[in-house]
């Protein structure tokens, strides 16, 4: 008989394909449950995978037979049984069981077949978690962190952590999140950049990865109050070697997803052709050439404003893979943004806009690396100078060109997962009407 400390000897259902023929413990919960009267049918998950247990009136004992009738949905229980190979389940394998040992047995689970509503499985996003879409998207999420990692370990990338707490805005004043720190005010993060710039002086290629905050009123599918955001920072960098690396970053995510996660995109039926066509060099336009793109459309655009999501689509719509959009007018974009030389009025921006309607994914610039100039800009926008004295050192001891680019995970999942909205695609999302669960 099963003991409660028998998970200790159990496998995980991802590996069952080399235990074909031999006797195993699974250690999980009850996803669902059927029977035939002589055979019951258990769907065991285990969060690495779910598997099909078969308990026959015959080969298990009669005990075990019987329980059967007092599982519930999401019933924490161990299984012992021998693994088949078997060519209907999405698996290949099930599992025939002999022994099984009850955990708990589950109160009425409020997740049930049926279909619910959005808020109903946001309210229950702690137990939501354990359906098999959210299943599929967050093991996606952790697979493009996983590439984030890889990519710049390879590439001799320094990890700089930066503060949640800051004492100023990096991008623009209006979604500030403020909180009292010991008398004095402090604002949530917005992004980790003007520190990582700080590191890029000190080891060159460095990247920050962490939480960010904004204060977004707007509730579009596309925004949330608290993000995760990726932004490298390199010294001796222009824009053009800029945009170089945000592609070959995204085409190295997107195949490193196609590679490691096939049953995952299977589970949220991604058509993964438009993914395969994600491979460097993408189309790059200036910001004139895109509102030529709005204006062919009958997109009655004026010059100096900024993208909304409806002209990102159109925009985007037009590429078969993510499109880099550069130049933009300085007026609409960030302080530290270095002015391209030819054309005083643009900023050395660029974005990258992710195809099939995603829009927006990366944003980055070349950073103004003159004292005076950047001096300037921070009294133009109104930005406290003594929160900025530590920054203006970086101009004033041996300044370098340099550039970065932060690109939104949450936007990335979604776009990858083909999800609507990117709630979806964060454990615990935040946004202006949840802070809860
Ligand atoms: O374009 P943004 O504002 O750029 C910066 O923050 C720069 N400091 C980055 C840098 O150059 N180091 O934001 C970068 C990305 C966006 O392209 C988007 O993917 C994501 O962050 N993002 C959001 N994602 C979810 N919800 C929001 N409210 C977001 N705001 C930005
Ligand atoms: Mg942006």
């Amino acid at each position: 008989m099963l003991d409660d400390k028998a998970y200790k000897s159990k496998i995980n259902i991802s590996e069952i394909a080399q235990y074909v023929g031999q006797e195993v413990t699974l250690a999980g919960w009850l996803y669902n449950k059927r029977s035939s009267g002589k055979i019951h049918f258990l769907l065991l998950r285990d969060g690495t995978n779910t598997i099909q247990c078969v308990v026959a009136k015959d080969a298990a004992p009669g005990e075990i037979f019987d329980t059967y009738n007092d599982l519930t949905l999401e019933s924490s229980l161990i299984v012992k049984g021998i693994v088949k190979e078997d060519k209907r389940s999405p698996i290949g394998f099930e599992i025939q069981v002999n022994d099984l040992k009850v955990i708990q047995i589950a109160e009425e689970y409020p997740i049930g077949k049926k279909e619910h509503g959005i808020d109903f499985l946001l309210d229950h996003r702690h137990l939501w978690m354990r359906s098999k879409r959210p299943f599929a998207v967050l093991r996606i999420r952790h697979q493009v962190v996983n590439a984030i990692r890889q990519f710049f370990n390879e590439r001799g990338f320094i990890l700089i952590d930066t503060p949640i707490f800051t004492p100023a805005a990096c991008e623009g004043t209006t979604t500030l999140f403020e909180t009292e720190y010991f008398g004095e005010t402090a604002f949530l993060a917005q992004s980790g950049q003007l520190y990582a710039e700080a590191g890029a002086m000190a080891f060159g290629k460095v990247y920050c990865f962490g939480p960010t905050f904004r204060a977004e009123k707007s509730k579009t599918r596309r925004h949330l109050t608290e993000f995760w955001m990726v932004e490298p920072e390199v010294a001796y960098f222009d824009l053009e070697d800029d945009m170089r690396l945000a592609e070959d970053f995204i085409t190295f995510i997107v195949q490193s997803v196609l590679e490691n996660c096939k049953m995952e995109l299977d589970i949220l039926e991604r058509d993964v052709e438009p993914l395969k066509k994600v491979v460097a060099p993408f189309p790059r336009i200036a910001y004139d050439e895109a509102i030529d793109i709005l204006k062919k459309n009958d997109i009655n655009f004026e010059w100096g404003g900024d993208f909304g999501g409806t002209d990102e689509t159109i925009i985007s719509s037009q590429f078969d893979r993510p499109v880099i959009i550069h130049r933009y007018p300085a007026a609409i974009k960030a302080f530290y943004m270095k002015r391209d030389p030819e054309n005083e009025k643009l900023a050395l921006a660029m974005d990258v806009l992710a195809p099939e309607g995603y829009g927006e994914i990366i944003g980055g610039s070349q950073r103004e690396d003159d004292y005076n100039a950047l001096l300037k800009r921070i009294q133009e926008h109104q930005l406290p100078r003594e929160a900025f004295e530590w920054y203006l050192d970086l101009r004033k001891y041996g300044s370098v060109p340099h550039a970065g680019f932060g690109m939104g995970i949450e936007r990335t999942v979604g776009w990858i997962c083909g999800t609507h909205h990117i709630r979806e695609t964060i454990p615990l999302p935040r946004t202006i009407y949840r802070l809860t669960p």
